[in-house]
C-alpha cells in the first residue's frame, strides 16, 4: 500500500496542521510504510514534498525540493505530478488528512476527494462540515439530548437568551484562534463587526471561567468503536481559557509541538465522570457520523460534576495519537484508520 499524508491547507489553522501531518509520515515512515507527502499551501497549491522535512522547512512556504501536483478531476480523476516533459499519476491506497479548519476539515476537502475518487481519512462532507459548524454541532447535540451550554449566532438583533459574561466563538473556528470574552451584548456586536476572524459567523455561549477542559478521542477504524483514555490539559492558573499558545507553544518558541503541552493522562477525575464521557463520546461519534481519529471536547465543572460536551474535532491536532499512546501503537491508530478509508466506498 502507499498512503498519502496530506498537510497545510489554507486556514488559520495551518501551521498546526503542518505539524500534524510531519508527525503522521514520521510514525507512517517508521512503521514501515510507503508515504507520499501532500502539501496544501495557504494559497491552495499542492506540492509533492521530500520525505522527512521539518516544520522550519516550511517557514516560507513549499520547503526546498518541493515539485507542484496538479489535484484534479479529469478523464481518469487523481493526482498528478507535474513532470519537465510529461506528468506521471500518483497511485494512492489512501490519504490520511492532517488538515485543521478551513476548507480542509470543513468538508470541502472530504468533496474533492470523492468526485476526484480518492479514498480519504476525515470523515464524509456532511460529518465534516457539521464537525466544523460550531452552531449546527451545538443544535445536533441539542436536539440528541446530549448536555452542552447553550450556544446562539450572533445576530444584529436578537439578543442571547442567556446573561453575560459571553465567550464569542468564531462559527467555523478551531484552536482557540480568534476567541473574544465580553461582558455584555454590545461588546459582543462589537467584537463581532470587528473582528476578522468572527466575519464568517459567530457564537455566543455564556462564558464559565470555573469550567475546566476534559478531552477524549475515539475512533472507529479498529474491529468496533474504541476510546482513548481522558486527558485534561493543565491550563495556566490565570489563563481564561485553554488558549492557543498553551495548545501548541508549550515547548517555547521554535519547538511549536502538538504533544508539549502539561495534561494529566488519564484525568484525575472520579471514575462516574470518565465513564460518563466515554458514554457521551460515543454518542457524539454516532449523532455526527465522524469517522478515522477524532476527539470529545467536555468542560467539567469540578464543583457540581456536571459534564457538558464543548465540541468535536474531526481531525483533531497530531490525530490525538498522544491520547491512543497508552493503549494503542500510533502507527495502529494511522494504519486502522487509513484501511477504513480505503475499504469504505467513496460518495460524493
Ligand atoms: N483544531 C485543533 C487542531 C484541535 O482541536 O486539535
Ligand atoms: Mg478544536
Amino acid at each position: 500500500a502507499r498512503w498519502a499524508v496530506v498537510f497545510g491547507g489554507p486556514s488559520p489553522e495551518h501551521e498546526i496542521s503542518i505539524l500534524t501531518g510531519l508527525q503522521a509520515e514520521r510514525v507512517l515512515t517508521g512503521a514501515g510504510q510507503q508515504v507520499v507527502p501532500l502539501y496544501w499551501s495557504p494559497t491552495g497549491a499542492w506540492f509533492l514534498v521530500p520525505a522527512g522535512t521539518e516544520a522550519k522547512d516550511y517557514l516560507e512556504g513549499a520547503p526546498s525540493g518541493a515539485r507542484p501536483v496538479d489535484v484534479r478531476v479529469g478523464a481518469d480523476g487523481g493526482l498528478f505530478v507535474k513532470g519537465r516533459l510529461r506528468s506521471e499519476r500518483l497511485e494512492i491506497s489512501a490519504a490520511l488528512s492532517c488538515l485543521h479548519g478551513g476548507l480542509g476539515e470543513g468538508g470541502g476537502y472530504a468533496g474533492l476527494m470523492a468526485l476526484l475518487g480518492i479514498p480519504t481519512t476525515g470523515g464524509s462532507v456532511y460529518a465534516s462540515a457539521l464537525g466544523m459548524d460550531k452552531l449546527a454541532f451545538g443544535g445536533v447535540l441539542a436536539a440528541a439530548g446530549i448536555p452542552t451550554l447553550p450556544r446562539v449566532a450572533l445576530e444584529p438583533d436578537i439578543d442571547p437568551p442567556f446573561d453575560g459574561p459571553y465567550i464569542v466563538k468564531p462559527r467555523f473556528g478551531g484552536s482557540s484562534i480568534g476567541i473574544e470574552i465580553v461582558d455584555d451584548v454590545a461588546a459582543a456586536r462589537v467584537v463581532g463587526r470587528t473582528s476578522a476572524h468572527l466575519r464568517a459567523g459567530a457564537v455566543v455561549e455564556p462564558f464559565r471561567g470555573d469550567l475546566v477542559d476534559l478531552n477524549i478521542s475515539f475512533r472507529t477504524g479498529a474491529a468496533q468503536l474504541e476510546v482513548s483514555d481522558l486527558e485534561k490539559p493543565l491550563r495556566s492558573p490565570d489563563g481564561a481559557v485553554y488558549s492557543y499558545d498553551e495548545k501548541y507553544l508549550a515547548g517555547g518558541p521554535g519547538q511549536a509541538g502538538l504533544t508539549a503541552a502539561p495534561r494529566e493522562l488519564p484525568a484525575q477525575v472520579p471514575a462516574q465522570v470518565s465513564e460518563l464521557a466515554e458514554r457521551l463520546a460515543r454518542r457524539v461519534a454516532a449523532v455526527t457520523g465522524i469517522t478515522g481519529v477524532a476527539r470529545v471536547d467536555f468542560l467539567y465543572d469540578e464543583a457540581s460534576g456536571d459534564l457538558v460536551v464543548n465540541e468535536v474535532n474531526a481531525v483533531p491536532g497530531a490525530l490525538a495519537l498522544y491520547l491512543w499512546a497508552p493503549t494503542v501503537a500510533a502507527s495502529q491508530v494511522l494504519l486502522d484508520a487509513l484501511r477504513e478509508a480505503r475499504d469504505a466506498p467513496v460518495v460524493a
